[in-house]
């Protein structure tokens, strides 16, 4: 193998810079040639593929976002599409692909494979909702930036004996909702894995009240509603006045955090490594807080599971 390419898909992810950095320099140091791909798998397809140099990877390592940009990309479902990705990266006799994004994208990248390109995986999504991995890149410094926003919150809220809802990402995912809510002693937390009863937000905050607390956070995943639906069942059922707060993109941009640029930095060596020592076919993960690889369908297999206990202990520590 002496030309390989690097491509980041899906929604973008602090860390995924330092990922796309330690793949790029690996293969420099490895002899390789490496390409960048911009706009993932749509860049691919109109052929965006350019030379990347020690110098187009200084200084982003500790920049949010990714710097080769990303796409969601439906045409790239088709068979027709997947060939056509194959014969642009043919065209510059590149021969291996790493990608780094979610599950949408590493499905993309078993096609590839079973086209006969080899392809390694690297997960980095904010929502940590990628099956095989413990960890996604992205997630830890996601956290921290909820937390950031929500500690400034609680200061206003408190002052004003104000309720707050806090709608946070994860389509399908309660991550990022659940850590925020048990590290910010949150009256609520509505994820998806949980069902979910007004009736029971509204106990939890008149509860909180009697305690006399003087704030009171409601944090809900989006995938489950949005803020604003809570807000208007609050007020309609007990006539309670609250104030909405939806992070979005605020909580996926950011500089990434130690966390996130040591795993990212890891991945994106090892990523390099498996395409040249032939274990392509497969994605990074982390478990039981050590790096390592799982094919594609075994990662595939698995259900993502959210932490049930610390979902127990948040409603603990909250009552
Ligand atoms: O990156 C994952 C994610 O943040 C999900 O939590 C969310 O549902 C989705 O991306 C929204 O992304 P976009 O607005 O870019 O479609």
């Amino acid at each position: 193998m002496r030309r390989i390419a690097v491509l980041t898909s899906g929604g973008d992810s602090p860390g995924m810079n330092a990922a796309i950095r330690a793949a790029v320099l690996r293969g420099i140091d490895k002899g390789l040639e490496v390409f960048g791909v911009y706009n993932g798998y749509e860049g691919l397809l109109e052929g965006n593929i350019v030379p990347m140099k020690r110098k187009n990877v200084g200084g982003i390592i500790q920049r949010g976002g990714t710097i080769l940009r990303t796409s969601r990309s439906d045409r790239f479902k088709l068979e027709e599409s997947q060939f056509e990705a194959i014969r642009k990266l043919k065209d510059l006799d590149i021969e291996g692909l790493v990608v780094i994004g979610g599950d949408g994208s590493f499905k993309g990248a078993m096609k590839l494979c079973e086209k006969g390109l080899p392809v390694v995986g690297i997960p980095g999504t904010i929502d940590n909702d990628i099956s095989g991995t413990d960890y996604s890149i992205g997630f830890n410094t996601a956290v921290s930036t909820v937390l950031d926003a929500i500690d400034k919150i609680r200061d206003t809220a408190y002052s004003h004996e104000k309720t707050s809802i806090i709608e946070v990402m994860g389509r399908g995912a309660g991550d990022i909702a659940l850590w925020a809510g048990l590290c910010t002693g949150a009256a609520s937390i509505i994820i998806p894995e949980a069902a979910y009863q007004i009736k029971d937000v509204i106990t939890r905050i008149q509860a909180a009240r009697e305690r006399g607390d003087k704030d009171c956070i409601i944090i809900v995943a989006e995938g489950v509603c949005s803020a604003e639906e809570i807000k208007k069942e609050l007020q309609e059922q007990i006539q309670l006045e609250t104030r909405v707060v939806v992070l979005g993109f605020l909580q996926r941009g950011g500089t990434p955090n130690a966390y996130d640029r040591m795993i990212g930095s890891q991945m994106g060596a090892k990523a390099v490594d498996l395409l040249l020592d032939g274990n392509h076919g497969s994605m990074l993960c982390v478990k039981d807080g050590k790096i390592t690889y799982s094919p594609f369908e075994e990662a595939a297999k698995e259900v993502h599971e959210i932490d049930m206990s610390l979902y127990q202990l948040a409603l603990s520590l909250s009552s």
